[in-house]
């Protein structure tokens, strides 16, 4: 049976990373997958992590199973985080949450939903998007369309696209929109965007899926938020993903929670326990830890301010590397204008880098970038910052 099996591609992230830890270079840079590095050039736990799970080991009395949906505590903090505490979607209970093994498991439970469930059988994301969505929502089932919002010439967003694709998109059809920091192009949606794209998800009933994982690494907590809230404000049904492999630092706690939004509190319980349906023939329900240590810090106000903190900084020191980088490579004496760097959020990059350019970087001078050209800049250090322009300014 199975000598019949062919060998899967490598994937265009992970893979990056398996070929990575093979490579014998000392000097070798990764900047492909999504990890924050501090300026030591480490991704640390963070300090209110490790204080969450002292805790955790004093208190903890059993290992017993959660309920299908998790850690209950847990979901309420993640509805507080993406409404805004005592939000009227939360009063009026047209929210429920469950817990889910990261942003991606949080994903491949709403396509579920969705396949199972509801007449949705196609989904919109943006091109280009995050490598694995196409691959989840097209294990899932549903049909995969593309909506054009980038513009490489400009190296910004083509919103007239945008809203040209959307208007293909038939009633029932789903829309995956990135809560903030797109990823890869680091270039989000607008506020006022924002609310355009909800009217038009109004106007042909169309449901938004948000995939909400980096919420504090743009502009902050509740302003990363924003055009969540604002589509949440104007459409009567939609479904989130979040992620917390990120803002706390929990990568490998599979940390993540899907919520859907229904139009009222029955429609919202009956879609919740069809959710939970799906969760228990898929993982039964999910393991404890990373929803007690978020839970624990966001319910406990010292914690809490400790890892905002937290969050802060690593958001700056981003920032800080994105003006590092657009000055370093102007210094390395490239001429092409990469000030659009700049202007991007979150962790990524879209370098504009073309494939043999990415492949120059890895093979000539062991520095790792996605095929797409996509940059982790949380990657970035003032330690190998030079070595990675260098090495740029030479495949250029
Ligand atoms: C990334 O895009 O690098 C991260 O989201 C990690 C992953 O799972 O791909």
């Amino acid at each position: 049976i199975f000598s019949q099996v062919t060998l899967a591609p490598a994937d265009p992230i992970l893979g990056l990373t398996d070929a990575f830890k093979a490579d014998t270079r000392a000097h070798k840079v990764n900047l492909g997958v999504g990890i924050y590095k501090d300026e030591a050039g480490q991704t640390p736990v963070l300090s209110s992590v490790k204080k969450a799970e002292a805790i955790l080991l004093e208190t903890e009395k059993s290992k017993n199973y959660l309920g299908i949906e998790g850690v209950q505590a847990y979901n309420q903090v993640v509805q507080g985080l993406l409404f805004g505490e005592n939000s009227k979607i939360i009063t009026d209970k047209r929210a429920a949450t469950a817990q889910a093994p990261g942003g991606t498991g949080a994903l491949r439970v709403a396509s579920e939903f969705l396949v199972r469930n509801t007449q949705s059988t196609t989904i919109w994301v943006s091109n280009p998007t995050w490598a694995n969505h196409k691959n989840i929502f097209e294990t899932a089932g549903l049909t995969v369309k593309e909506y054009r919002y980038y513009k490489a010439e400009t190296h910004d967003m083509d919103f007239e696209a945008m809203l040209t694709d959307l208007e293909q998109a038939q009633a029932g059809d789903v829309v995956l929109l990135h809560g903030c920091c797109h990823n890869p192009t680091g270039i989000d949606l607008s506020l006022a965007q924002s609310q355009q794209v909800a009217q038009v998800c109004l106007a042909k009933e169309l449901l938004p899926l948000f995939d909400f994982a980096y919420q504090g690494f743009g502009a902050g907590i509740d302003e990363d938020a924003q055009g969540l809230r604002a589509v949440a404000a104007v459409v009567p049904e939609l479904l989130i993903a979040n992620s917390f492999s990120k803002n706390f630092g929990l990568y490998n706690e599979r940390i993540g929670a899907v919520t859907v939004v229904a139009e009222d509190e029955q429609a919202a319980t009956n879609s919740f326990s069809q959710i939970k349906k799906n969760i228990r023939a898929n993982y039964s329900n999910p393991p404890a830890h990373g929803g007690l240590i978020v839970s624990t810090i966001l319910s406990d106000a010292t914690l809490r301010q400790e890892w905002e903190a937290e969050l802060t900084e690593m958001r700056q020191r981003i920032a800080e590397m994105r003006t590092l980088f657009v000055d370093s490579l102007k210094a390395e004496g490239v001429e092409q204008d990469f000030s659009f760097i700049s202007r991007q959020n979150g962790m990524f990059s879209f370098s504009g880098l073309n494939k043999q350019q990415v492949a120059r970087l890895k093979d000539e001078f062991a520095i790792y970038i996605v095929g797409s050209g996509r940059i982790s800049v949380a990657g970035l250090t003032k330690n190998n910052m030079p070595a990675v322009c260098k090495a740029i300014a030479q495949v250029l």
